[in-house]
């Protein structure tokens, strides 16, 4: 017998939320371009946990695989990665996002502030719509990007023995000589900005 989805009715639900949020990151893209002359927005990801994720994510969280789980306990059925050209672009947009009376912020984590100890940067947001459903939003240069999808990448591959802490080491000086560049590329912007 087919398995039922574990988001049960709501599926529809996500999509709406969803398709919403990128109409709402389009406004906020469209307004920012105005005011900044360029759109700061590189590229911008959105996808639905897939069933077998999310099922797999209540198994690693010891919840049970219910429909309550997926959209209560955990809180990234729907996410959405937004790239920026510069780090005071995700700031920007993440002031944006909190000034809106139609999504509720949940939490937000700062790893650009203060990166994880491996060196992955990025701003997260969970935020609730229609009072129920949650959302993970997560902001960052196109710099950051390069790095996570590379350690993920790298995350995959079979035991790296006692190279490992040599590698963790080598992606921690990468991660950081990549936001040192980021610093020095919003510094180029804000001389060019302050110009015009
Ligand atoms: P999850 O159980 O993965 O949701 O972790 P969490 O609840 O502790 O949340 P956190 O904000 O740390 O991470 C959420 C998401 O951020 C992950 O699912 C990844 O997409 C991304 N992420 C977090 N840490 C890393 C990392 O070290 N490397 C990479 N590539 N991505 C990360
Ligand atoms: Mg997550």
């Amino acid at each position: 017998m087919e398995q039922q989805s574990i988001y049960g009715i709501h599926r529809p639900a996500l999509d709406r939320v969803m398709n919403g949020l990128l109409q709402h990151i389009e406004k906020i893209r469209a307004q920012m371009t105005e005011t900044l002359g360029m759109d700061p927005v590189e590229h911008c990801l959105c996808r639905i946990k897939s069933e077998e994720s999310m099922r797999e994510k209540c198994r690693r969280n010891h919840i049970p695989e219910t429909t309550e789980s997926a959209l209560g306990k955990i809180r990234d059925a729907v996410g959405l990665r937004i790239v920026c050209a510069f780090v005071d672009d995700v700031y920007t947009i993440r002031d944006y996002l909190k000034k809106s009376d139609q999504y509720e912020i949940i939490t937000e984590k700062d790893y650009i502030r203060r990166a994880k100890p491996n060196g992955y940067r990025s701003y997260h947001i969970i935020l609730r719509a229609e009072n129920q459903y949650y959302a993970e939003i997560q902001l960052r240069t196109i710099s950051m990007d390069t790095w996570a999808a590379l350690e993920h990448h790298l995350k995959y591959k079979k035991s790296v023995g006692k190279r490992a802490a040599l590698i963790e080491e080598e992606l921690k000086r990468c991660a950081d000589e990549l936001a040192s560049t980021d610093l020095s590329m919003q510094t180029i912007r804000d001389m060019i900005l302050e110009q015009s």
